[in-house]
C-alpha cells in the first residue's frame, strides 16, 4: 500500500490544472445506460472511482473505448471515453461492486428506464455516515416503479415503463436528483422535481441529457421540469471542472502561502469556499483562465463555516477548511450539517498538533502557532487530503497512509503540488 511523504514549510508558486469533476463524471457515465447509441465524454479524470465505475458498467454490458492522447493536449488533460450501452446484458448490480462505490447505486434508474427492471445491491453504510437511499427509492416509486427490498438488494420493476410524476424531496439530495432526472428523462409524461439539488454536477448531468434529446428545464434551481421523451440518442459532452479539487488546492495555497493559479475553474463554482478562504486572509482573484490564490506574509484569521447544499459551503471541503483553520490566529467553529459522522479527520489532525474539540455537529478549532509532522492515516477521500493540507504547513515530515482514499478522487495530487514547489512524494510499499 502506498504512502505519501510530505516535508512541510515550502510555499506554493505556480499553476495547478483543475481536472474534470469526479462527481460529475460518475453520473454522466451512468447516463450512458439510457441510450443504445454512443455517449462520448471529454475531460474524464483519471481516478480509481472512474475505473471502478467502468468495471461496473462493463458488467451491465456497456462497451467503452478510451481515446489516446492527442498532440497539443494539456499536460494533465482528462481522458475522452466513448461509452456504448447498445445491449444491457445484466440488470443486476452486485454487492461486491456497489459496496465499493456508493454512486454505482445510481445505475438503478437508467436500467429500469431501459429494461423495466433492475436489481441493485443496497450500498450499506460508509465512513462519513449512514447514507440511506430512501429518497432515491421514493423518487423511483413516484415514477411508477415498484420497489421491493430482497436479501440486501433493491429490486425495482416497471414492466410497462416509467411514467412522469411529482417528486418532492424532504431534504436536498444530489443522488436523489440524479436518479429522478435519469428516471424521468424517458418516462411517459411530465415530471416535476421539487427541492431538487442545485449542485453544478446536477446541471451538468441535465445539460448532457438534453444533448441526448431529453427535455429538462430548470436544472440548477430547486424546481426541475422534465417532459419525458420516447428515447435518447448519442451525444458528446465535456465533464465540468472539479470545484472540490479546485477548492482543495485553494486551501493548500492559503495554508502554505505563495501564489497559485487554479487553471480552468470558474469562481462561480466554488464561491462559498473562496469567500471563506478570503475571510481567512488569502487574496482571491478571478482571472481569464481561472482563479488565483495568493497569501504572502499575512497570518490566517479564524472563520466560522457551516456546510450546506450548493451554493452553501460544501461538505466536501469541510475537512480541508478545518485543516486550514488549525493554523488560524484564534478560534473557529466548523459545523457539519450534511453528514453526521464526517469528523474522522479530527483525531488525525490532532496527531499533527491541532487543537480541536467536538461539540455535536460542530468542531471548535483553536488555532496553533505550529503543527508538527507525524505519521497519519487517511480515513476517507476528503479527510485524507485535509491531512495533506496540514502537512504542507507542518514542521518536518508527515507520512499519510492508506492513500488509496486519495486516489479515488484526486488526479496526480503529488505531481500537481510538486510542480508548485511542495516537497511531496509517493512511497510504494517496500520503497
Ligand atoms: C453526493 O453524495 C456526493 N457524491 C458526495 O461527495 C457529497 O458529499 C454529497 O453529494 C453532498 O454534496 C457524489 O456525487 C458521487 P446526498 P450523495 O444524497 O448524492 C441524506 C465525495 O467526497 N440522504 O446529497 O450520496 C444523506 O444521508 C462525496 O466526493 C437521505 O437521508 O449525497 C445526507 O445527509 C462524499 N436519504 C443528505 O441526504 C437518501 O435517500 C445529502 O446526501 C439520500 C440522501
Amino acid at each position: 500500500m502506498d504512502r505519501i511523504r510530505i516535508i512541510g514549510g515550502q510555499k506554493l508558486n505556480g499553476v495547478i490544472p483543475v481536472s474534470g469533476a469526479k462527481n460529475a463524471a460518475l453520473p454522466l457515465m451512468i447516463a450512458s445506460l439510457l441510450t443504445r447509441e454512443t455517449l462520448t465524454l471529454d475531460n474524464v479524470p483519471r481516478l480509481n472511482d472512474v475505473g471502478l465505475l467502468i468495471r461496473i458498467l462493463t458488467n451491465h454490458g456497456v462497451d467503452h473505448m478510451i481515446a489516446g492522447k492527442r498532440p497539443g493536449d494539456r499536460p494533465i488533460a482528462g481522458q475522452t471515453i466513448d461509452f456504448n450501452a447498445k445491449n444491457i446484458v445484466d440488470t443486476t448490480a452486485p454487492y461486491e461492486l456497489v459496496s465499493r462505490m456508493r454512486a454505482s447505486f445510481w445505475v438503478l434508474a437508467p436500467i429500469v428506464a431501459r429494461m423495466g427492471e433492475a436489481k441493485v445491491s443496497l450500498p450499506g453504510g460508509c465512513a462519513i455516515g449512514t447514507r440511506p437511499v430512501d429518497y432515491l427509492l421514493m423518487a423511483m416509486e413516484r415514477l411508477g416503479a415498484k420497489i421491493e427490498i430482497e436479501n440486501g438488494y433493491a429490486v425495482a420493476t416497471a414492466p410497462k415503463g416509467l411514467r412522469g410524476g411529482e417528486i418532492t424531496f424532504p431534504k436536498v439530495t444530489v443522488g436523489g436528483t440524479h436518479t429522478a432526472l435519469m428516471g424521468a428523462a424517458t418516462a411517459h409524461g411530465s415530471t416535476l422535481i421539487r427541492n431538487a439539488a442545485c449542485e453544478p454536477e446536477v446541471r451538468d448531468l441535465a445539460d448532457c441529457l438534453n444533448k441526448m434529446g431529453a427535455k429538462i428545464r430548470g436544472a440548477g434551481t430547486p424546481e426541475i421540469e422534465i417532459e419525458g421523451v420516447g428515447s435518447l440518442h448519442g451525444a458528446r459532452h465535456t465533464v465540468l471542472p472539479d470545484r472540490i479539487e479546485a477548492g482543495t488546492y485553494a486551501m493548500c495555497a492559503a495554508m502554505a502561502g505563495g501564489d497559485v493559479l487554479l487553471d480552468g475553474v470558474d469562481a462561480g463554482l466554488l464561491q462559498a469556499g473562496l469567500d471563506a478562504i478570503e475571510s481567512a486572509g488569502a487574496k482571491v482573484t478571478s482571472e481569464r483562465d481561472g482563479v488565483r490564490i495568493t497569501r504572502n506574509g499575512s497570518g490566517l484569521a479564524p472563520v466560522d463555516v457551516t456546510t450546506a447544499p450548493f451554493p452553501g459551503f460544501p461538505t466536501d471541503l469541510q475537512a480541508q477548511f478545518m485543516a486550514l483553520m488549525t493554523r488560524a490566529d484564534g478560534v473557529s467553529r466548523i459545523t457539519e450539517t450534511i453528514f453526521e459522522n464526517r469528523f474522522m479527520h479530527v483525531q488525525e489532525l490532532a496527531r499533527l498538533g491541532a487543537h480541536i474539540r467536538l461539540d455535536g455537529e460542530t468542531a471548535i478549532v483553536d488555532g496553533v502557532k505550529a503543527l508538527k509532522g507525524a505519521p497519519v492515516m487517511a480515513t476517507d477521500l476528503r479527510a485524507s487530503v485535509s491531512l495533506v493540507i496540514a502537512a504542507l504547513a507542518a514542521e518536518g515530515e508527515t507520512t499519510v497512509r492508506r492513500v488509496y482514499h486519495l486516489d479515488r478522487g484526486f488526479e496526480q495530487l503529488e505531481q500537481k503540488l510538486r510542480a508548485c514547489g511542495a516537497q511531496v512524494e509517493r512511497i510504494s510499499e517496500g520503497g
